[in-house]
């Protein structure tokens, strides 16, 4: 079987966006793929984080991803911060990284003009730790959003740089980019990616928002004037609700014109409203029973982080060997 792993950040309430743009396809691969997954909390402290905070996001996340299907059973399912190796990995891969490489992350340089205050060498380095996540595993395919993109492609840059400084040591992974949902976008403005820290909160919908707030949300996205439901250019708001609508229905892009022809915007925002609500529904049900049993979480990610050391730690060992160092015994 071939190896998957992706990672989600714990950095605050999870969205639609990620929902639909990596998790609901995290789900379904587990069906045929050697799957590990991990809640990337090293990851979140580029940003300042409140302890407390971060303590109640990496637990709903844990909960929820069970809630949306994640089976620990098959796939492994984990923490981070509970795998020594990831550390390990990103400081030897940090040598192997060029400065001018990470300079050009789109993602640096967004964050570092919205967290000018703390521009902090971890926010720069934070795609050398990703690379570790992924390379540690001898990952084939990495579902993601396409705003993960660049950064896997540096992963495989620096995995060829170490594999042809010495001998094949890592996998080169590709990135799994859905069809639909990889790029969903804000409600309020649909020229910016929907995203857990958008400060306008009617611009995200969280997967465990409220029923009446998620269709408040959908009511007051905003459209344009020309009141017809068409795939276009210049619609870049109803093209994002049509993409959210075929995401949750399987529906086409032509069945839903097709569906709305004659109809108004209200009662499409209505209807993507409705879909969403429903399809969330079980989930959130589910995320209630999960997230008031932190024993059952615990044994799952006790058990995962352990199996996921073993895979890791072989990788770690090899690449140690590989640079020179002496080992330990
Ligand atoms: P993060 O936590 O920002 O997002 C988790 C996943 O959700 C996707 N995503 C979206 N997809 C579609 N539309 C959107 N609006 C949207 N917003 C987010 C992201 O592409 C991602 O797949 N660096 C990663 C976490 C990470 C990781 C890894 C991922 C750490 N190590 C190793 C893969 C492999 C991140 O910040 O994702």
């Amino acid at each position: 079987k071939k190896r998957i792993f992706s990672a989600i950040q714990p950095s605050g309430d999870i969205t639609l966006g990620n929902y639909l743009g990596a998790l609901k396809n995290w789900v379904s691969l587990q069906d045929s793929y050697d799957c590990i997954f991990a809640l990337a909390d090293l990851h979140t402290i580029t940003v300042r984080q409140k302890p407390a905070d971060l303590r109640h996001h990496t637990l709903n996340a844990y909960a929820l991803l069970l809630a949306c299907g994640i089976d620990p059973k098959r796939s492994l399912f984990f923490l981070q911060s509970h795998v020594p190796a990831h550390s390990q990995l990103a400081w030897i891969l940090n040598c192997y990284t060029q400065f001018g490489e990470l300079q050009r992350m789109t993602q640096f340089k967004d964050k570092s003009k919205k967290h000018a205050d703390n521009v902090n060498a971890g926010l720069f380095t934070y795609p050398s730790l990703m690379a570790a996540d992924i390379l540690l595993y001898q990952t084939d395919f990495v579902p993601v959003g396409e705003d993960q993109t660049q950064h896997l492609e540096l992963t495989r840059n620096i995995a060829e740089r170490f594999n042809n400084a010495y001998s094949p040591t890592f996998t080169l992974p590709a990135a799994f980019v859905g069809k639909e949902g990889k790029r969903i976008m804000s409600l309020q403005d649909p020229s910016h990616k929907m995203s857990k820290s958008d400060e306008n909160v009617n611009g995200c919908v969280y997967v465990l928002d409220k029923p009446d707030d998620i269709m408040r949300k959908f009511k007051r996205a905003i459209t344009d004037s020309e009141a017809s439901v068409h795939y276009g250019e210049g619609k870049d708001g109803i093209n994002n609700l049509m993409e959210i609508y075929s995401c949750i229905t399987g529906e086409t892009f032509d069945q839903i014109e097709h569906d709305f022809s004659g109809k108004g915007y209200g009662d499409f925002k209505a209807a993507v409203g409705e879909a969403v609500i429903e399809h969330l529904r079980p989930i959130q049900e589910r995320f209630a029973q999960y997230s008031s049993d932190r024993d059952y979480m615990e044994q799952y990610w006790n058990d995962g982080a352990e199996k996921a050391a073993r895979i890791a730690n072989r990788t770690l060992q090899k690449v140690m060997k590989k640079v020179g160092f002496i080992p330990p015994h």
